[in-house]
């Protein structure tokens, strides 16, 4: 809520967001519904129907793997025909891929995960930022990762896809910000969803949460809240930027 004019703070504002069925990506979802946004579910896992129909309002979901561009071009193409425009992207889906050390990878999981956390957010850039130029403007918010920052042990190929993500989104803040399109990345730290649950064995969840300053994971309604400032006028000037929301975890 908009303290000075008492209004919602996204009301009226179109976004698309990936990786929407749960976890980081269901949470980003209800809170941009909250603040008064029409939001575009995209999700590999046919449950994003039923999230977005639990969260009501003019929310759509599209079920399809965010890699093959005709996914993405036909959300895009059915979200402009809807409602216009869109006026916020959040590249959220991502995979961390078998952990294993450098050595040990594999081809095939190097290709899925650079595939799903770089080539996608690429396309999907790619395929909004014509509409966001000609309709004057937009913000972007990438979902990187702290690991984008630091290194972490059997997340290599995690790691470099991340990082890749960063340097993308400043790259693209430079080329639009003439166009008063914003592109910024997020940076969590240990969030507790299916994806954080997959890395950590029984017993290391302790170890995991305190590697951060609070001493705990975050819930994915506390990025959930960083993605919505980003996307909303309050982050006006705050372009190009790598914002870790990670509980103190980099401020060794
Ligand atoms: N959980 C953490 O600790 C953490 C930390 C830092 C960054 N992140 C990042 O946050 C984002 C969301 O993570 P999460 O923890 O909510 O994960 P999650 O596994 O709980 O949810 C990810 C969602 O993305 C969807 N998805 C995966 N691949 C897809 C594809 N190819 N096409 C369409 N949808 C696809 C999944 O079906 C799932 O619904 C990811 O980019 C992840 O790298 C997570």
């Amino acid at each position: 809520m908009d303290i000075v004019t008492g209004q919602l703070r996204l009301r009226g504002k179109l976004a698309l967001v990936t990786g929407a069925a749960q976890g980081i990506g269901e949470a980003t979802v209800r809170r941009l519904a909250s603040e008064g946004a029409r939001v575009v579910c995209v999700d590999l896992d046919d449950k994003v129907v039923a999230m977005a129909q639990a969260v009501g309002g003019e929310t759509l979901a599209i079920v399809g793997d965010v890699t093959d561009v005709t996914v993405l071009r036909a959300a895009v193409q059915e979200t402009e025909r809807r409602w216009g425009r869109i006026d916020i992207l959040v590249n959220n889906a991502g995979i961390d891929g078998a952990p294993a050390l450098l050595a040990d990878g594999e081809d095939r999981d190097f290709d899925r995960v650079i595939d799903v956390n770089l080539r996608a957010c690429w396309l999907a850039m790619k395929l909004v930022l014509p509409g966001m130029v000609a309709g004057g403007g937009g913000a972007i918010v990438n979902v990187a990762s702290v690991a984008a920052l630091i290194g972490f042990e059997t997340l290599s190929i995690y790691s470099a896809s991340k990082a890749a993500l960063v340097g993308m989104t400043r790259t693209a803040a430079l080329e639009y910000g003439r166009h008063n399109i914003r592109v910024n990345a997020l940076c969590p730290g240990g969030v507790l969803t299916p994806l954080a649950l997959s890395f950590m064995d029984e017993g290391t969840t302790q170890a995991w949460a305190d590697k951060h300053a609070l001493k705990r994971f975050a819930e994915p309604e506390e990025i959930a809240a960083a993605v919505a400032f980003l996307a909303s006028n309050d982050a006006s000037f705050i372009t190009g930027a790598a914002i870790p929301v990670d509980g103190g975890m980099t401020a060794h």
